[in-house]
């Protein structure tokens, strides 16, 4: 059950040190067994700068929350539409003591009510990242195809999922 005092707002500028904090512990946790923790260091410090989260900040067509309980920021999602209309996710970390408790679900929800004209919804994830997969397919998303993040080579293998929305 999603824990008590749960608040989902758009991130601001003074959240982001916290934010690229999240992301730095989240990504080790995540991916450190995937590609160890070098790797994961250089592409999450190239990622999660603050100059790129900063860029991120209020992007048009875009958004970018954060979920806080007791003040403290313990998830966060990001999501931005794509030229067909569709709603594309790119972002979405829950601190690992707070996994499993509904988090992703909620943030994921009030996430895609931010695009109610979306047709779709779409996302990458890491081809072995089996608990997001199991998550995603719990939430609804179903296996499009294999991809290369950024259609680059010396980016992680992806898979693409898509869930249809009832838009209005
Ligand atoms: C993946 C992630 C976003 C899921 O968020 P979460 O808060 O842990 O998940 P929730 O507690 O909201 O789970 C929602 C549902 O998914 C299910 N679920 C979550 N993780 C699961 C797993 N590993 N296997 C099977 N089902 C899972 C839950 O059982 C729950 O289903 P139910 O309540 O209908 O039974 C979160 O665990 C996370 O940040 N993981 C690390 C980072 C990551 O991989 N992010 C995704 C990058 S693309």
């Amino acid at each position: 059950m999603t824990p008590d005092g749960l608040i989902i707002r758009d991130a601001q500028t003074a959240d982001l040190l916290a934010v690229r904090a999240l992301l730095v512990e989240t990504w080790h946790a995540t991916y450190d067994g995937l590609y160890g923790w070098q790797r994961v260091a250089e592409i999450t410090n190239a990622w999660h700068s603050l100059e790129n989260l900063t860029a991120q900040l209020g992007r048009d067509g875009g958004t970018f929350l954060v979920a806080l309980v007791e003040d403290e920021i313990i998830a966060t999602a990001s999501a931005r539409v794509e030229p067909d209309g569709a709603a594309l996710v790119t972002r979405l970390y829950v601190l690992p003591p707070w996994q499993g408790v509904g988090i992703g679900r909620t943030l994921l929800q009030v996430t895609l009510a931010c695009f109610p004209q979306a047709p779709v919804a779409r996302l990458e994830v890491e081809s072995q990242n089996e608990p997001a997969i199991a998550f995603y397919e719990r939430m609804g998303f179903f296996l499009q195809r294999q991809a290369r993040f950024d259609g680059r080579d010396d980016t992680p293998n992806t898979l693409l999922m898509a869930k249809r929305l009832f838009a209005a």
